[in-house]
């Protein structure tokens, strides 16, 4: 029999196993949308806390609650194990572990590698290996099948192998792994039937035609909304000169039903995604003796953000409070790339963070989803900063404060009545905006 033919008849009758290879922000919601429809899922990972902590039913993660890691682990479904051996009973393997860019901006394969060449010792006849790692058009062709094919085995043949992007966006409320369609795309008529009777067991699927297309469809995601931030900061630069309020031109924008979709402006842009995976294709194009011209540009202006905000708070301390920066006391309110969640992997707070002890401020922080800074591989010396505790008498110390996420858990107006200056990068205040006109600066 074909290795499609049994895989698919193992799919109709429901005995497929789900290996998934990294357990983080993409890996755990990815399991628990295969619990959910009952299907077995074996989690691998390489860190043994991790694997402990998922094993005690804890998420580690704030936007996925204990409960349901508990609840996949009691229903006898879940397990996880940092023994690749283990991963010869699954059927296929997902694979989303970090892709990182090393400090020249180049793409770091290393963990695709290192997963690579952990699985290929494991590999067996018929499985399915699917990359879901964000990466440039050609890594499961390029760098993923010659390592897998060391292990004797022939990509097509005696294993299939598929590229399918992750779409996962934590923290939010209206769509999640079961419900954002996932596009798939293989170079072999084994990996696209056997890619498509995986992923159709927990979503709709979109199947392109190869591997390549596929990962160029993720990072044409992203570049789309890197570029479109981009220029939504250099107009709110432009608009701010204007006496334009750049929120409520967006605001009246789009309220036009077709053609126009709204990006806001802030303080540079973070997170393992947006700011890192427009580089991917950058690198790759340079292969084609091509350059990324828009890719480039939006970088410009998106990683001059965190200076720009800072100069506006050294030219308002100045002109109002007759302040310099240094010896000031400045609190940053929020640290995570993004709202609600505890993820702050390239947040541009870090950097805000150092610019400010750059020019000799007396740095706080509060986000209550991050009350340590963990270790950063952009800021090492960070690591251990505390949040403070949010009271009238810690604010009321502070010269100054600037918003560079919008969490909603918190007592925005209390920066109005106890901190005489408020540098609001993401219109925060806007509702407090008549009652404290004389401390906001939106920036
Ligand atoms: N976080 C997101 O919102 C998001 C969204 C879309 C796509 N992605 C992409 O998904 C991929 C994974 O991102 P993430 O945010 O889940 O990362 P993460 O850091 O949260 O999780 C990665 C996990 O992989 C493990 N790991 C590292 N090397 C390993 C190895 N050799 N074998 C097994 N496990 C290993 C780590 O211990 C960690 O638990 C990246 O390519 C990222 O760009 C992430």
């Amino acid at each position: 029999m074909s290795i499609t033919t049994e895989f698919l008849q193992k799919a109709n009758d429901g005995k497929l196993v789900i290996g998934i290879v990294g357990l983080g922000y993409v890996g755990l919601p990815l399991a628990d949308a295969y619990v959910a429809k009952n299907v077995k899922v074996i989690g691998y990972d390489i860190s043994q806390d991790r694997v402990d902590e998922l094993n005690a039913g804890r998420s580690g993660m704030r936007h996925i609650a204990d409960s349901r890691v508990a609840a996949m682990v009691e229903k006898g479904l879940f397990r996880a194990t940092t023994n690749a051996a283990d991963l010869r009973e699954a059927d296929a393997l997902l694979i989303a572990v970090p892709t990182p860019l090393d400090k020249y901006h180049r793409p770091d394969l290393s963990y695709v590698r290192a997963t690579c060449e952990t699985l290929k010792d494991h590999l067996r006849r018929g499985q399915l290996v699917v990359l879901e790692s964000t990466t440039y058009p050609g890594t499961t062709e390029e760098v993923m099948q010659p390592i897998l094919e060391k292990s004797g085995l022939i990509a097509g043949e005696d294993f299939a192998m598929a590229y399918s992007p992750e779409r996962e966006d934590p923290g939010n409320e209206d769509y999640n792994t079961a419900t954002i369609p996932k596009v798939v795309g293989a170079d072999t008529e084994s990996g696209r039937a056997m890619a498509n009777a995986v992923y159709e067991k927990i979503v709709e699927t979109v199947m392109v035609s190869n591997a390549r297309t596929a990962e160029a469809t993720k990072l044409v995601e992203n570049i789309y909304r890197w570029i479109n931030i981009a220029a939504v900061n250099e107009m709110k630069i432009i608009f701010e000169k204007m006496d334009i309020d750049i929120w409520e031109v967006i605001d009246a924008a789009k309220t036009k039903p077709f053609g126009f979709h709204a990006f806001y402006p802030g303080p540079g842009v973070g997170g393992h995604c947006i700011r890192i995976d427009p580089y991917y294709l950058s690198w790759k194009a340079r292969e084609h003796g091509l350059a990324t011209h828009f890719i480039e540009l939006a970088g410009e202006i998106n990683t001059k953000m965190p200076r720009r905000i800072i100069s506006r708070l050294l030219e308002e301390m100045s002109l109002r409070q007759q302040k310099a920066l240094s010896g000031a006391k400045v609190l940053l309110c929020g640290l995570a790339y993004k709202k609600n969640i505890d993820d702050m992997r390239e947040s541009p707070s870090l950097e805000l963070f150092h610019i400010l002890k750059e020019h000799g401020a007396d740095v706080s922080y509060y986000d209550s989803f991050i009350p340590e800074i963990p270790m950063t591989r952009e800021h090492p010396e960070f690591a251990g900063e505390k949040s403070i505790e949010w009271t009238k008498q810690t604010l009321s110390e502070f010269d100054a404060v600037v918003i560079a996420t919008d969490h909603t858990d918190v007592a925005y107006e209390d920066l109005g009545k106890y901190v005489p200056l408020i540098i609001d990068t993401r219109n925060v205040m806007a509702e407090f905006s008549e009652k404290y006109a004389d401390k906001i600066v939106k920036a």
